[in-house]
């Protein structure tokens, strides 16, 4: 029971169209669609469990109840995500404080250590109740917009500017559906858990083997072959970058950008990430956004470059389970 007249059930695949709904009315800048939702839900990692309770008033769901965690690991810490979502009209203290203690004990029966939350900046109200629990900030995920029609001509002529560069140094870029060799979705796949090692975080990530890999790119529906860059030196792949343009509504947004560890400050993230701009302005998208850890330099320097500004962050914040 989350409330008088709130009761918390299982979520079904049903139901992602209106966690979609009340996610949106959360956060309206951030629109989410019922089939993204419905993917996220059904693409796990290896060995990620999750359990989702939703509460309905008036036959919309207006609580919304999330706790995963990967895999427990030898010799790491047991991380698991706790997240609730209240609508903001059905919104009361109780149920945001209710919602986070049904995560926090199911976390605790799967053996969890350390509870992970995440709010916006601004939402002074969850950041006051998740400290009055005793979560505390570890780090921040700062969140960034590209004007993409203020800032077309200057966007256009660097990623001329970064393409030229790449021919320079032999390094070609493509878009995946242009790739012909056999091998260069596990050189992928080897390439993205070298450069996901390389990320910032206190939490940590565990990739998926290469077959839930595979599935869970290409099967999201905001990530086409086409609309996802590869950067290579002969057979070796050393880059990709790939925006995803959510169907139905939301920004898109830049899903993943990484380089070979062999291969960084040759220009090759850079170069990448101006080939997604200027497809993305190519499809008519008036605006990019991108996210990243506040302690990860190389990735910061870009996007100031490019002219991202900064939107809400993102605050981690942790709570030991005892
Ligand atoms: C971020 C990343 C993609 C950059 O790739 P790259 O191929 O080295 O990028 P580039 O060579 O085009 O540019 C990197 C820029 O960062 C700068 N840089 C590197 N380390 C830096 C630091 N500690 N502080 C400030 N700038 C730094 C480089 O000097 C270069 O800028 P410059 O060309 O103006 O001198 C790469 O570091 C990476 O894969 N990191 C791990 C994955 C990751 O964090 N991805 C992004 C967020 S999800």
């Amino acid at each position: 029971m989350a409330d008088a007249d709130i009761e918390l059930r299982p979520a079904t695949l049903d139901d992602a169209g209106s966690v979609a709904d009340l996610e949106t009315a959360r956060t309206p800048d951030e629109p989410v669609a019922g089939v993204m939702m419905a993917y996220w839900w059904t693409h796990p990692t290896d060995g990620q469990k999750t359990i989702r309770l939703v509460g309905e008033r008036d036959g919309a769901v207006a609580v919304f109840v999330e706790a995963e965690h990967d895999r427990w690991h030898e010799h790491e810490r047991h991380f698991g995500y706790v997240r609730t979502g209240v609508h903001p009209a059905a919104w009361t203290d109780s149920l945001f404080r209710e919602g986070m203690a049904t995560g926090e004990a199911w976390l605790r029966s799967e053996r969890g250590d350390v509870a992970v939350a995440a709010a916006r900046e601004d939402f002074h109200r969850e950041l006051a109740l998740l400290s009055e629990m005793g979560y505390q900030e570890e780090r921040r995920e700062r969140y960034w917009e590209l004007d993409l029609e203020a800032r077309r001509a200057e966007l256009l002529a660097m990623a001329e500017k970064s393409r030229a560069d790449m021919k320079r140094q032999g390094i070609a870029l493509l878009t995946l559906d242009r790739d012909s060799d056999p091998k260069t979705l596990v050189k992928l796949y080897e390439l993205d858990l070298a450069a996901t090692r390389d990320i910032p975080t206190t939490v940590p990530i565990h990739m998926s083997g290469f077959e839930t890999w595979s599935r869970n790119y290409f099967e999201n529906p905001g990530i086409r072959k086409d609309r996802f860059w590869i950067a290579k030196e002969g057979d070796e792949v050393v880059g990709m970058s790939l925006v995803s343009f959510p169907p139905e509504r939301g920004v898109p947004s830049t899903e993943f950008t990484g380089t070979s560890p062999q291969h960084r400050g040759r220009g090759v993230g850079r170069a990448l990430e101006y080939e997604t701009v200027a497809q993305a302005i190519e499809l008519g998208a008036t605006r990019i956004r991108t996210d990243n850890d506040s302690a990860n330099a190389p990735i910061l320097h870009l996007n100031e470059e490019m002219g991202y500004q900064p939107i809400k962050a993102y605050i981690e914040l942790h709570r030991e389970l005892g």
